[in-house]
């Protein structure tokens, strides 16, 4: 199992300032739901939510700029720009590419992932792959999502679930026997239809019909995605864990996808894991898809729970269905 000499050399994340609480939701029109009904079935209390002229790319800069200082390098600096997301300012060009504008990188390669929540891991697989494989030094992974900009607040079944955030991180080689990252465990299921934004692609073109049929929203099959989920990751936590040689003692946290508490909560009691090995701000922020591991990590290391040296095991899944896993040492 080759560890990759690889550090997080900074972390910073951005939510929007905005603060939708579930009784707010609750009474919006034509929305049958409650405070009580959110919290029990998905453990969510709030979410931050993006103004209407608030694009990914807004929240994405503030993050980047934040991981940048953390690591203490300059736009200059960064040899390559990653985005995880399904919700870029345009379909094309990507979200990195006016990332790289507006923070006035030099004219490095640039990509996004779409792998809906799993991009992040996507995305760090790929990094570590470049850093180790092909020499980069500075590579700026960002994971964002304004996925208010897609939901349909007419749908309960999507709209308690889903919020806005962005989180970036700067991936640096380091010494050897410091810090490391695993190999990332990379998967997929083709299963498009259960999480689904059916227009605004070629097979679906934008139309005034394809508007008034409501099909720009994402659509959710939430029961068999619930189902799914539960079940990969427990095998991607076991597989990992196996893969290292290691036992959940080892690793001072899990940072999965911020998902639903009762699924982070049935897979703890199914691995039989201590009390609090999962970290979850999932209450406060909602289900940021592919910005919710690093926004997790980063208010982490303010809260100074991770320190260097720390083991972290990180379980990621979305829509595709798409999943990924990895153990990296902070
Ligand atoms: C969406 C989810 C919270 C629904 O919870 P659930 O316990 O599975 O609920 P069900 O889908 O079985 O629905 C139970 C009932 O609650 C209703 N319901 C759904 N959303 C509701 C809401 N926000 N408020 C009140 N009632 C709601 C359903 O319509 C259904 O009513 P019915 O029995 O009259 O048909 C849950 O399935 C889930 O979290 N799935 C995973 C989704 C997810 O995480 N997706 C992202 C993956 S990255």
């Amino acid at each position: 199992m080759f560890r990759a000499p690889i550090r997080i050399a900074g972390i910073g994340s951005c939510l929007p300032e905005k603060v939708v609480t579930n009784d707010e939701i609750a009474n919006m029109p034509d929305l049958i739901t409650s405070d009580e009904w959110i919290r029990k079935r998905t453990g969510i209390q709030q979410r931050h939510i993006a103004d209407k002229d608030q694009a990914t790319s807004d929240i994405a800069i503030v993050a980047a700029e934040r991981a940048m200082e953390m690591a203490g390098i300059t736009a200059k600096d960064i040899d390559l720009i990653i985005c995880a997301t399904v919700t870029p300012d345009n379909i094309f060009p990507t979200l990195s590419n006016w990332i790289q504008k507006r923070l006035d990188c030099n004219e490095v390669g640039s990509v996004d992932v779409s792998a809906a929540c799993a991009g992040f891991i996507y995305g760090m697989g790929m990094a570590r792959n470049y850093i180790t494989l092909d020499g980069y030094k500075n590579i700026l992974l960002i994971g964002a999502e304004t996925l208010s900009k897609i939901i349909d607040w007419k749908d309960r079944n999507t709209c308690v679930l889903f919020a806005d955030g962005a989180a970036a991180a700067i991936l640096q080689p380091c010494e050897e026997d410091s810090s490391w990252i695993g190999p990332a465990f990379l998967g997929s299921k083709g299963m498009p239809e259960v999480l689904i934004t059916p227009a605004g692609g070629s097979r679906i073109p934008a139309s005034h019909e394809s508007v008034d049929n409501r099909q720009h929203y994402m659509k959710m099959a939430g029961r068999e995605v619930f189902k799914i989920v539960v079940k990969i990751f427990e095998d991607l936590a076991r597989m990992e864990l196996e893969r290292h040689n290691l036992t959940i003692d080892d690793i001072k946290y899990v940072v999965p996808h911020q998902v639903n508490q009762r699924i982070m909560d049935m897979v703890s009691e199914r691995l039989n894991w201590p009390e609090g090995k999962i970290f979850s701000n999932l209450w406060r922020v909602g289900n940021t898809s592919s910005a919710s591991v690093p926004i997790a990590l980063t208010e982490m290391i303010e809260k100074g729970l991770i320190e260097r040296g720390d083991l972290i095991l990180s379980c990621v899944f979305g829509g595709g269905m798409t999943w990924a896993s990895v153990i990296f040492r902070w």
